[in-house]
């Protein structure tokens, strides 16, 4: 056995040993697949490795742009504290109402609130609103999108917060200087800003599985001292006094 199926199998064999059956998460994606949304949503194990990461750094505020049926959202708002919150950010109606019955027979429905909007108008409102920091962000929705998505995602963060996006290598195209695909194009763009972000330090790490051949990228926030490579003039002025 290779490739795909291969990797199929070995998501199913540690889904099996450490991803418990979880009868809220399970019935999400059978009513989204129901309701005819894209079967695009993460894979188990990347919902628990979200729920560790956000449990890893004590997560108390979340935010999601991208929600589609809600189940990456489940997995976020079970691992905040009784008085963590999430929003998650959603264009589409169809989607927002299958994940709004999903999030509510999850019990997540009083930690996370859903907001029905195109997300590059909602980012600057959360902004103005003083809805941030957020100490988790996962940006998952569309891929052309992604660099301004992971703009305002900066403006709504603290030093330390973690910045996730996902579906950053798209089976390798993301590496092929010719593609057209707009997903790709959306990402190599995004790529393109990251490198030359001095707000954030960032690594992508490329994943297999039951979703086929992606990846991540990771991105912490820098303090103001953190990701300067070189001297600023204000460093040197105050060397010199
Ligand atoms: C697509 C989007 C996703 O968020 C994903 O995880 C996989 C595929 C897509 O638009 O093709
Ligand atoms: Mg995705």
């Amino acid at each position: 056995m290779t490739g795909q199926d291969q990797w199929t199998a070995v998501d199913k064999y540690y889904g099996d040993l450490l991803v418990a059956p979880d009868a809220a998460l399970d019935a999400a994606l059978r009513d989204s697949a129901a309701a005819g949304l894209p079967s695009i949503h993460i894979a188990p194990n990347q919902g628990k490795f979200l729920n560790l990461l956000a449990r890893s750094i004590s997560a108390k505020k979340i935010l999601e742009i991208g929600t589609l049926g809600g189940y990456s959202t489940i997995w976020l708002a079970r691992a905040l504290p009784a008085n963590g919150r999430l929003i998650t950010l959603e264009a589409n109606p169809k989607h927002a109402e299958v994940a709004r019955a999903n999030l509510a027979r999850a019990g997540v429905s009083d930690k996370a609130e859903l907001i029905l909007a195109p997300a590059i108008e909602t980012l600057p409102r959360l902004e103005r609103e003083n809805r941030g920091p957020f100490d988790l962000i996962f940006i998952d929705a569309d891929k052309p999108s992604t660099a301004d998505y992971f703009d305002w995602a900066v403006k709504l963060s603290r030093p330390g917060t973690l910045i996730v996006v996902d579906n950053v290598v798209r089976k390798g195209a993301v590496a092929d200087p010719n593609s057209a695909d707009e997903n790709v194009l959306g990402i190599r763009r995004f790529a393109t800003a990251l490198a030359a972000d001095k707000r954030v330090t960032a690594t992508a790490i490329q994943t297999v599985g039951s979703k086929g051949y992606d990846g991540f990228v990771l991105a912490v926030v820098n303090s103001q001292n953190q990701g300067l490579s070189v001297a600023t003039p204000l460093d040197i002025a105050r060397l010199l006094v």
